[in-house]
C-alpha cells in the first residue's frame, strides 16, 4: 500500500517539468517522502515509463535543488510510473480508477497542472473515482476560465471534495525571504513598532524578470501582468508586509488588508496604474499580433486603515527587464531635512537577504553620512541548504494536510474583483499600454505614479 500518491494532470507540462518534479526529487533526496510513494504523471503522449524517464531527466538535472546523482535519480524513476489518458474523456477516468485500485494509496494528493479550461472536467472525474479516497486537489492560478466560473468551480470542488482539501497554491508563499518579511518584523524591536505611518513614509514591492513569455502566449496573452503577477503574487507580499499582527491567522489577516484596499471609486486612475508592453512581444509565439496585453504593471495603491492611512503602497513587475530581481524596500520618514532616511529592503529573489541603510558621522568631520549593512542569507551555504524551494515546501505542506498557506476562496475573489475594476478604468479611461524597450527597469512613464515620493526606482 502506498503512504502517499501524487497524481498529476498536465504531467507532460512545462510546470511538471521545471517544477513539480524537481521540487520531488529534491523531498526524496532530503527524505521527506514516506517510503512507498507513487507519482503518477497523466500525458496524452504515448510514453513508456522509459521514455518519459528520458524526457524529464534533463530537467530534472537542471531543476533540483540539490545535485542530481545518477544512482538516486534512477531510484527516483523507480516511483514514476507515467499514465496515458485522455482527461478530457470522462469514461477513461475508470482506467484511472483501475490504475489505483491496483496501486492503493492512504494519501491521494491530485495537482491541476493544466490550464483551467480542464479544470471542471478532471473534477467531474475524479470524483466518480473509488479508489481515490478524500484526495487532496492542488490547484494553480488562473483558478478559472473567467471570474464566473471561477467562483462556480470553487464551490464545486468545495462541496465534492470538502474545503480542507482544496490547496490554491500561490507559489510566492513559499518563498523563504516572503515568509521572513513576518519574523523580520516581529522579531525585531527596531522594526516591530515602527511599521505604521507614522514612521514609514512608503513602500515599494518590485518583481522584475528577463525572461519574455517564452512558450506560454496563449495563456499570457489573456492573463497579461496584472492577472498573472499582481493579483496573486505581489498582492500577497503587500498584505503579508501590512498585516495588522504579524503572528495571527495569515488568511485573516492578509484578507483583511485586502477589504482594507482603497476602494477603486475613490482612486484617480491615472494616479493609480500604468501599463506596459514590451517591444517585440507582438511577434512572440501564440501571441496576437495587435495584442494590447500588457508585460509590465505599475500600482500606487493605498491602505485605508489606521496603520497604514496615507502610506502609497508602490507595485511594478515586467517581463523582460533589465535583471531578476524581486524585493521589497520600506523608506522611513526623513526624521530631518538634512538626514537621509533609513531604508530597509527585503531580499527576496534571486539574492534572499536583507539590506539596512541608516545615519552615521562621517569619520572625522561632523557631517552625517550613510552607511549600510547588507546580509546575504543564501551567502550561507547552511542555510541556502536548509532552504527548501518554494514548490517543494508547497508540495510537502500539502501531502501533510496542512493547509495554512493556502489561498481561501475569499482572498481570490476579493484580488480578483479589484485588479478587475482597475484594469477596465483603465480601459474606459483609455489610457495608453506603453511600450518599453527590452532590458529596460520599467517604462519611462513610469515615474508619474511614483515622482512625488522619490526620483528614481532603479
Ligand atoms: C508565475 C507566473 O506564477 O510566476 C510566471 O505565471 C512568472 O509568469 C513566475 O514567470 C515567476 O515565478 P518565480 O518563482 O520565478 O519568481
Amino acid at each position: 500500500m502506498n503512504k502517499l500518491t501524487l497524481t498529476i494532470f498536465g504531467g507532460t507540462g512545462d510546470l511538471t517539468y521545471r517544477k513539480l518534479l524537481p521540487a520531488m526529487y529534491n523531498l526524496y533526496i532530503k527524505n521527506q517522502l514516506p517510503k512507498e510513494f507513487l507519482i503518477t504523471p497523466i500525458g496524452r503522449r504515448d510514453y513508456t515509463d522509459t521514455d518519459y524517464q528520458g524526457v524529464i531527466e534533463p530537467w530534472i538535472s537542471e531543476f533540483a535543488q540539490v545535485k542530481v546523482k545518477d544512482e538516486q535519480l534512477q531510484a527516483f524513476f523507480e516511483h514514476i510510473h507515467y499514465f496515458r489518458m485522455d482527461f478530457t474523456t470522462q469514461s477513461q477516468y475508470q482506467l484511472l480508477d483501475q490504475y489505483y485500485e491496483a496501486h492503493p494509496s492512504e494519501n491521494h494528493v491530485v495537482y491541476y497542472a493544466v490550464a483551467p479550461d480542464f479544470f471542471e472536467g478532471i473534477t467531474d472525474g475524479v470524483s466518480t473515482m473509488e479508489n481515490m479516497h478524500e484526495p487532496k486537489i492542488v490547484l494553480e492560478k488562473p483558478f478559472g476560465a473567467s471570474f464566473e466560473l471561477a467562483k462556480f468551480l470553487s464551490k464545486k470542488l468545495e462541496t465534492l471534495f470538502g474545503s480542507n482539501h482544496i490547496y490554491r497554491i500561490d507559489h510566492y508563499l513559499g518563498k523563504e525571504m516572503v515568509r521572513n518579511i513576518l519574523t523580520i518584523r516581529d522579531a525585531n524591536l527596531l522594526f516591530k513598532n515602527v511599521w505604521n505611518k507614522d514612521s514609514i513614509d512608503h513602500v515599494q514591492i518590485s518583481a522584475l524578470e528577463e525572461v519574455g513569455v517564452e512558450t506560454r502566449g496563449n495563456y499570457y496573452d489573456h492573463a497579461g501582468a496584472l492577472k498573472d503577477m499582481v493579483q496573486n503574487h505581489l498582492l500577497q507580499i503587500m498584505s503579508i508586509v501590512a498585516v495588522d499582527d504579524p503572528t495571527g491567522n495569515m488568511n485573516e489577516q492578509q484578507l483583511a488588508v485586502l477589504k482594507q484596499l482603497r476602494s477603486v471609486d475613490k482612486l484617480k486612475i491615472q494616479d493609480t496604474l500604468l501599463l506596459g508592453q514590451y517591444d517585440g512581444y507582438r511577434q512572440e509565439l501564440h501571441v496576437d499580433p495587435a495584442s494590447t496585453i500588457e508585460t509590465f504593471a505599475g500600482l500606487k495603491l493605498f491602505i485605508d486603515n489606521e496603520r497604514w492611512q496615507g502610506v502609497p503602497f508602490y507595485i511594478r513587475t515586467g517581463k523582460k527587464m533589465a535583471r531578476r530581481e524581486i524585493e521589497v524596500k520600506i523608506t522611513f520618514k526623513r526624521q530631518r531635512e538634512d538626514v537621509d532616511p533609513n531604508v530597509l529592503v527585503i531580499k527576496i529573489q534571486p539574492t534572499e537577504g536583507v539590506y539596512l541603510e541608516f545615519n552615521i558621522k562621517t569619520p572625522g568631520e561632523d557631517s552625517i553620512t550613510k552607511a549600510q549593512m547588507d546580509f546575504c542569507q543564501n551567502c550561507n551555504l547552511i542555510f541556502k541548504l536548509n532552504t527548501p524551494e518554494a514548490y517543494e515546501r508547497m508540495l510537502h505542506a500539502c501531502m501533510i494536510g496542512d493547509n495554512s498557506w493556502f489561498t481561501k476562496w475569499e482572498m481570490i475573489e476579493y484580488s480578483w474583483e479589484y485588479i478587475d475594476a482597475l484594469k477596465q478604468m483603465y480601459s474606459d479611461a483609455n489610457l495608453p499600454v506603453y511600450t518599453y524597450p527590452q532590458g529596460s527597469v520599467e517604462p519611462k512613464e513610469l515615474s508619474q505614479l511614483y515622482h512625488k515620493d522619490f526620483e528614481q526606482w532603479n
